[in-house]
């Protein structure tokens, strides 16, 4: 570092410092002042804070926060809440309904942390609330922000609302100078009957949905007279830690003066987890309100930190929910309907019936095989029954997933009842339907040109992960989608709208719903979504496979859209080989059990594998070095290449990309590291820290971590033990570190 670069850090540092005092005394005099209308400084003095801060946000954009007081401009905006980035993302939960997924996630805990059998780990069992969650941000014990879930990454502003409810502190005394809290805001049973009857508002069909529409009310007085409560069970973002254990935490936090849960217990072995979660269930009847399972935790905060997150569920937790409730009710009805990668997807139509206190009128009838009575292999499910319309069908619903069907009553069938017969044709488009071998999916050939799969695909562009377009959410899609002047049929259209036919533009504004302000709101929302982040732009393509978590991987990899389709041109012929081959396979094992006899999957593979034309050296790397990213299988391979492979499908990629401009990866995550954009390999045993945690380590430091060595590998880690890739290692010059080096590199030595 030069003398320059040393002046321009410690300047970078006094301005963050100066940025986080200023966002939390602007915030809390903005709080003082709206919110309880007792200002504590004049005018002239908040003015001048508001302004120092705005200069510092300007001298220094990239320390600018998205909390920041600047940014929030007086009431919400008027087509919903303003949106604020989670300091910490809000996670979910990893879901286990069986005894066995209990015992997995401790054998998998003590795994990752390399805990002995005489090792001790204590966990935490507390209910599962059922209601929504919602983040608290403290600056100096002063309530600043209450924000819900959203996507985890994002979401809605409704601090104005989350102040009227009584169990949420406006003021904490003690608290560390910054402090998230997270919990749950929930309704009681008889608050939620009494609401229902009050006539007050929408009859709600559970507290949960009573709960997430009250505190989402554009007045804050309406939410006032609502009867919401809260739990907090966790935090955030901190400024020190709360305790040393998740239940010392809790602990403190009610003495902040927060509700806690009273049945949260303290655990040693999964015994006392079942156990936890048996008693929990027994008085579930007589909570007053809806839980859905309970939740266990890793009560050392330490290891906590150790086993971190997986892309949207901590690996230190797990809901373990109780049983699924079901009803028997009519089938009245099968409908298809058409995806946005053009499945055919089955839905039962039902005669209403209540489900664990829901009303229920559609559930997942999965996939014509599902429908017939097998499974995805041709084995029997419910003895074979199959499922028809006007059926006596059982619907079960666990938690918040889609209510399934799960068994039919075959005594009450109709006798003119019919087996369904499952469409070969799309019925949105007409266009055949076909099923790949291997996919338990029929899908519609018509692409593009399937209505349903375009606003599908459209409804998928502007979410949120991808380009989140403000003003064009899915319901404007439908608008769009159908109307015959301005129609937005490929996301291409979205940025040409603003340049079409002054004509239609007029008829736009003068729509209801549609004002001027409204029109031109939506036009600046699309430009400023022309520059995109690569890896929301691949996300946004909404090729099958490819989510969220492989469209930043990817982006990561290729650094620039450039990149990344140059190198998918050269792959596409080893995965047209790819198809092919397996394609044949599967022909070949079909016709085996056709004629009752057993492929040997390996030998079939291997002779059709062998027979294959070689696709040429260019092709076969740029496919080995697509596959052999961490976390893109070969499924995903073929989907991705094939997509751009498609004349159709690349031309309309090519459409969209000459509107906007991608911006590169950025293969730095929040903090430098010296392991930043390094390629990794492990070799040999370590034996203070597991295989798994340090993958996961060496990621969250922004480094890659490959199976095998090659010239890109840029470090080695040899534990005891390591043979053959430490020595292909030091033949080609890559450097080599021990355990111990590793441990100082993750801070853990
Ligand atoms: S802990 C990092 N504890 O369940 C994970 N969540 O299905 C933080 N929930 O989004 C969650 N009761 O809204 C936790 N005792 C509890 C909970 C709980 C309800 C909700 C929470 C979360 C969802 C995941």
């Amino acid at each position: 570092m030069t003398q320059n670069d040393g002046k321009a850090e410690s300047g970078r540092k006094a301005a963050m410092a100066e940025i986080a005092d200023l966002v939390a005394r602007v915030s809390a005099a903005d709080r003082a002042y709206h919110g309880e209308d007792a200002p504590f400084i004049s005018d002239a003095e908040y003015d001048a804070l508001k302004r120092r801060l705005q200069e510092l946000e300007h001298l220094h954009p990239d320390l600018a926060r998205a909390d920041s007081p600047t940014r929030r401009v007086g009431a919400p905006p008027a087509d919903g809440f303003g949106k604020v980035t989670h300091a910490q993302r809000m996670m979910s939960l990893a879901n286990g309904f069986a005894r066995e997924d209990v015992e997995d996630f401790i054998a998998r805990v003590r795994n990752f942390l390399n805990l002995g059998p005489d090792q001790p780990l204590a966990l935490t069992a507390e209910p599962k609330i059922d209601g929504l969650s919602l983040s608290l941000r403290y600056e100096s014990g002063v309530l600043v922000q209450a924000a819900t879930r959203g996507d985890g990454v994002v979401g809605e502003n409704v601090t104005a609302n989350a102040m009227t409810i009584p169990d949420i502190p406006h003021r904490l005394i003690g608290a560390p100078e910054i402090l998230e809290v997270r919990g749950e805001v929930y309704m009681t049973h008889e608050d939620f009957a009494a609401l229902n009857l009050s006539g007050e508002g929408k009859v709600f069909a559970n507290p949960r949905n009573a709960a997430a529409g009250s505190l989402r009310q554009i007045d804050p007085a309406v939410t006032a007279r609502r009867p919401l409560r809260y739990f907090a069970y966790g935090w955030g973002a901190l400024s020190e830690p709360l305790a040393l254990t998740q239940f010392d935490a809790v602990r403190r936090l009610a003495e902040l003066g927060f509700q806690t849960n009273p049945l949260m217990r303290l655990c040693h072995d999964v015994e006392c987890l079942i156990e936890t979660w048996a008693a929990i269930e027994k008085q579930r009847a007589s909570l007053g309100y809806d839980i859905d399972g309970a939740v266990y935790k890793v009560d050392d905060l330490s290891y906590q930190a150790r086993l971190g997150f997986r892309a949207t569920t901590p690996r230190w937790a797990l809901a373990h929910k109780f049983p699924a409730e079901t009803a028997w009710t009519r089938l009245e009805r099968i409908e298809i309907q058409v995806g946005r990668t053009g499945a055919l997807s089955p839905v039962a139509r039902l005669a209403p019936v209540t489900v664990g206190g829901v009303v229920v009128s559609n559930a997942t009838l999965h996939n014509e095989d599902y429908i017939a009575g097998r499974d995805s292999t041709g084995a029997a499910i419910r003895e074979g029954r199959d499922i028809r319309e006007g059926d006596w069908v059982q619907v079960y619903r666990a938690g918040d997933v889609i209510p399934k069907i799960a068994d039919v009553d075959l005594s009450r069938r109709a006798n003119d009842a019919r087996p369904f017969a499952f469409p070969t044709h799309c019925p949105e488009c007409g266009a055949e339907a076909i099923r790949e071998p291997g996919d338990s999916v029929r899908r519609c050939t018509g692409g593009m040109t399937c209505p349903a799969q375009a606003v599908e695909k459209l409804k998928h562009f502007v979410s949120r992960a991808a380009f989140d377009i403000d003003g064009l959410g899915a319901k404007q899609i439908e608008m769009f989608f159908a109307d015959p002047v301005l129609p937005i049929r490929e996301p291409a259209d979205i940025f040409t709208l603003a340049k079409r036919d002054a004509a239609g533009l007029t008829r736009l504004k003068n729509r209801e719903g549609f004002g001027e302000r409204s029109v031109e709101k939506l036009f600046a929302a699309i430009e400023k979504r022309r520059r995109i982040p690569l890896a929301r732009l691949i996300f946004a393509l909404g090729i099958r496979h490819v989510g969220e978590v492989a469209s930043a991987t990817l982006a990561r990899h290729y650094g620039s859209w450039s990149a990344l389709v140059e190198a998918l041109e050269r792959a596409a012929p080893a995965a047209e080989r790819h198809v092919a081959a397996e394609d044949a396979v599967a022909r070949e094992r079909a016709a085996a059990a056709a004629e009752g006899r057993r492929a040997r999957v390996k030998e079939v593979r291997d002779r059709i594998w062998s027979e294959a034309p070689d696709p040429g050296a260019e092709a076969r790397a740029a496919w080995a070095d697509l596959v052999g990213i961490d976390g893109i299988g070969e499924v995903l391979a073929v989907s991705l290449v094939t997509a751009f492979a498609q004349k159709a499908e690349r031309a309309g990629i090519d459409r969209l990309l000459a509107q906007i401009s991608p911006l590169d990866a950025d293969s730095a995550p929040e903090t430098q590291t010296e392991i930043t954009g390094k390629t990794l390999v492990f070799t040999g045993t370590l034996e203070r820290m597991t295989r798994a945690e340090a993958k996961a380590r060496a990621e969250a430091m922004g480094a890659k971590v490959a199976g095998s060595v090659s010239a890109r590998t840029d470090l080695l880690i040899a534990g005891s033990g390591a043979g053959a890739k430490a020595a292909k290692a030091s033949e080609l010059g890559v450097t080599v570190i021990d355990e111990d080096e590793w441990l100082r590199i993750a801070g853990a030595g």
